[in-house]
């Protein structure tokens, strides 16, 4: 799908909002300035979640606890020694009460569980394009229930 602009990208992250379970692993890919914690916020915000989203780029993972959920939002961009991902206990973040979302999850490829979701942004004139793949049953049982929303 195209997303025109800001508001745009922050729409999609509400509509996915309303179609999320625990458990999801949601991988979002695309370069820097794609949209990509925009997309967060506009989930967060989707989620009833009304404080500051903040960048993890250099905490790596911030937590927040909505309503709902736990979610765990991941930025790998400067993650570089795989001892990290083991002393930080990263795996145990990946579980059934909480879903996890990543930004550059190709940083840290061949840690990370296989993905529910993926979405990839791209640079499209002044907007951009999203498209999203599902990886797994349940991502599947997700983005059924995202095309079937009213818009
Ligand atoms: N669909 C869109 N069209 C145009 N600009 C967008 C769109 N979505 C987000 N932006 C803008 O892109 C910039 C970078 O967004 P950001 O979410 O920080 O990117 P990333 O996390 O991928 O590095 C922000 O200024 C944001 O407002
Ligand atoms: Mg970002």
């Amino acid at each position: 799908m195209h997303l025109a602009d800001d508001a745009a990208t922050r729409a999609l992250g509400a509509r996915l909002a309303q179609v999320i379970v625990p458990g999801l692993a949601i991988y979002v890919y695309g370069d820097l300035g794609s949209g990509k914690t925009t997309l967060a916020r506009g989930l967060l915000r989707g989620l009833g979640f009304t404080g500051r989203v903040k960048s993890p780029t250099y905490t790596l993972v911030e937590l927040y606890t909505v309503s709902r959920l736990n979610l765990y939002h991941f930025d790998f961009y400067r993650f570089r020694d795989p001892r990290e991902w083991r002393d930080a206990g990263f795996s145990e973040y990946f579980n059934d009460a909480a879903v996890c979302l990543v930004e550059w999850p190709e940083k840290a490829a061949g840690l990370l569980p296989v993905a529910d979701l993926d979405l990839r942004l791209e640079f499209a004139g002044d907007g951009r394009d999203l498209s999203i793949h599902a990886g797994t049953e349940s991502g599947e049982a997700c983005l059924t229930r995202l095309v079937q929303m009213p818009p």
